[in-house]
């Protein structure tokens, strides 16, 4: 079994029946999200309703059959458990290479808790220094926010789908992977510099939103708190 497979199969733990869920994206998730459906199934869990954090994690829900609302119908979250690209101490995360940021975070930001599951291969001393970071912004102007993002001390690269067409998110914005040469020192500067621009959404930056980390490597998955 792949730590991705171990992790997102342990954290089913994590949840009781009744719980309003938020379901993560990507690969981690995705593993997660089969271990829920199962649950569900096998009765382990009853009455879960799922919030998801993309189009792509909403359609998978239907597909395996957790049942789903929305924030409108259920504003407080009991819990999120999601992926990330890198985490670093403290847990602060940088998300969005799955391209699902900016509703990763508000799902994330809604809940009573976010739990992320990773592999090991995703710890780092240093944000910025695994992963780019992902910055979300509006289609008007956005070499301008570009330009911005540059004068920050990163290289930003427009992400674009395998075919060349420039990549849309579910918000219908586009987003800049951002590579720092030497990582973020502190990311918590670089997002309130970030945000203070309008055009800029948000940036995959998670600071003190994750309270508990799994992480799972080839032989167990263990425990960090933030
Ligand atoms: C999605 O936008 C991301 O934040 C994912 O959570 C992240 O990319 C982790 O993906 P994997 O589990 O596929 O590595």
């Amino acid at each position: 079994m792949s730590p991705k497979q171990r992790v997102g199969e342990a954290c089913i733990q994590h949840l009781k029946s009744g719980m309003v869920v938020g379901l993560g994206t990507g690969s981690t998730a995705d593993f997660f999200l089969q271990s829920l459906a199962t649950a569900i199934k096998s009765g382990q869990l009853t009455d879960i309703k799922g919030i998801p954090t993309s189009r792509k994690s909403e359609q998978r829900a239907i597909h395996l059959g957790i049942p789903l609302t929305t924030l409108a119908e259920c504003p407080l979250i009991d819990v999120t458990i999601d992926g990330a690209d890198e985490i670093a101490p403290g847990l602060k995360l940088v998300k969005g290479l799955g391209g699902a940021l900016l509703r990763e975070k508000v799902v994330a930001q809604n809940s009573r808790k976010m739990i992320v599951i990773a592999d090991a291969g995703k710890e780092s001393a240093m944000l910025g220094t695994k992963s780019p970071l992902p910055v979300e912004v509006v289609q008007f102007a956005h070499e301008a926010s570009a330009r911005y993002l540059q004068s920050l001390g990163c290289e930003p690269s427009l992400r674009k789908n395998a075919d060349g067409s420039i990549f849309i998110t579910d918000n219908g914005n586009y987003t800049y992977d951002c590579r720092f040469a030497n990582g973020i020192a502190d990311p918590e500067a670089l997002q309130g510099k970030v945000l203070d621009r309008a055009g800029i959404v948000d940036t995959g930056l998670f600071l003190g939103i994750a309270s508990l980390a799994l992480i799972a490597d080839d032989a167990a998955v263990r425990e960090r708190a933030g």
